[in-house]
């Protein structure tokens, strides 16, 4: 019956053309309640909307006569090398998206050769993906925590277990409001009620699965009562106080590279470069902070210019086709990273689901660089893109 079901799964991922395809597929096979902590944002979700619809405010501008007989889609992203200029970012709790998601995530993205980037908050521990895919690029993401030994520990952890890149995401001194969430009275694991009872009944699949893993923040010790809400996780454990003095001993505290991720400011950026940070990841975390903020790809052409080639900027958030990578790079970025398509791919089928994802971008890319006349990324330039007048 295994083999049928996994026959079945693969065929129908094999129909999935699109990432919009692998969202379709995501909804039918998570509880609305999982689906919207996902696909949601704060408040009215404009920015959640403007990271995607930016990148309608550009276009592209093809040059012709150019040999693209043969494309080189790989690039290095903080020194490793990567097979696509896109990696995994951050998201937590995807062990309740598939079981051992984590795992299932980073082992499609050592599979394919991208960079795969833990949260704080997965439900597999650091140690749990080291053992379960330790092949590929791995970097793990921190939070600020109360509890500063706990952070250390969680640092002197990562590097023991081999994450080359530490991510310390600073937007998040508190949980954005996400009103979905609100509505839904998600927790994790999800708190039984009559509501939720009829939609569970038809999820068999994630049911059969998610259900009965093990949930909990794998990071922490505080395995709690159970049904917790992300917003009191975070409440009771991250420290809104953080400043860049925090941000600078870190850095020390760190020996490999390291990334700085939800920053939209010039200024900040600029900052993070004098602190040796070699990365900055140009992100409003995919719109579930501060609701109004601008778009990650309208943020990153003053970033790429204050940073000037000092630092890699990685563009976070709204990346949804090959075209979306085309542009970012054309305006400064070195590579994006990508959250939602990825948990789609792994909702709708754990690490193959992962790995049509990054196939359906790797063919969406090819094919845009070929009819762009850039066979290799260094070749995409600013002057590949055009501001689309009249309409904005
Ligand atoms: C996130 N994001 C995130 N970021 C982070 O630094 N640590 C985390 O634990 C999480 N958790 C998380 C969970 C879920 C369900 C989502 C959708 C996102 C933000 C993530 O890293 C990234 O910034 C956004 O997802 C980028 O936007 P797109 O690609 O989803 O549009």
């Amino acid at each position: 019956a295994q083999g049928v079901a996994s026959t079945r799964l693969a065929a129908r991922l094999q129909r999935a053309h699109a990432v919009a395809d692998l969202r379709g597929l995501a909804a039918r096979r998570l509880p609305k309640a999982v689906f919207d902590f996902i696909d949601g944002g704060a408040e009215d979700e404009r920015t959640l909307r403007d990271n995607v619809e930016a990148f309608d405010a550009w276009m592209l501008m093809p040059r012709v006569g150019v040999d693209v007989g043969t494309r080189d889609l790989s690039c290095a992203i903080l020194g490793a090398r990567s097979s696509l200029p896109v990696m995994m970012a951050p998201t937590g709790l995807a062990g309740f998206f598939w079981p051992d998601g984590e795992v299932a995530g980073a082992r499609a993205a050592a599979r394919a050769g991208i960079p795969y980037c833990l949260s704080t908050n997965s439900v597999g521990s650091i140690e749990h993906v080291a053992k379960g895919a330790p092949d590929g690029e791995r970097w793990f993401q921190l939070y600020f925590l109360r509890d500063r030994d706990w952070m250390q520990a969680l640092l002197r952890r990562a590097a023991a277990a081999r994450y080359r890149v530490l991510c310390l995401t600073v937007d998040l001194a508190v949980q954005g409001r996400r009103e979905r969430d609100l509505r839904n009275a998600f927790t994790m694991p999800l708190r039984p009620r009559l509501s939720t009872a009829f939609d569970l009944a038809r999820r068999p699949g994630w049911l059969a699965g998610v259900a009965r893993s093990r949930l909990g923040f794998g990071n922490f010790e505080v395995a709690g009562p159970g049904f917790t809400s992300v917003a009191q996780h975070v409440a009771s454990l991250f420290d809104p106080s953080a400043n860049w003095d925090d941000i600078a001993r870190i850095r020390e505290s760190w020996r490999g590279p390291m990334a700085l991720k939800g920053l939209l400011h010039p200024a900040d950026a600029e900052r993070a470069v004098a602190l040796g940070i070699e990365a900055v990841i140009v992100s409003n975390h995919g719109g579930r902070q501060l609701d109004d903020v601008p778009a990650a790809i309208e943020a990153l052409p003053d970033v790429a210019a204050a940073v000037a080639g000092r630092a890699e900027v990685i563009l976070d958030g709204g990346v949804r086709r090959g075209t979306d990578v085309i542009k970012a790079l054309a305006l400064g970025a070195t590579a994006c990273s990508l959250g939602r398509p990825f948990l789609w791919g792994l909702a709708a089928g754990g690490t193959e689901g992962v790995a049509r994802t990054i196939e359906i971008f790797r063919s969406e890319l090819d094919n845009a660089m070929t009819l762009l006349g850039t066979p290799a990324l260094k070749d995409i330039a600013r002057d590949h893109v055009r501001a689309r007048r009249g309409r904005w």
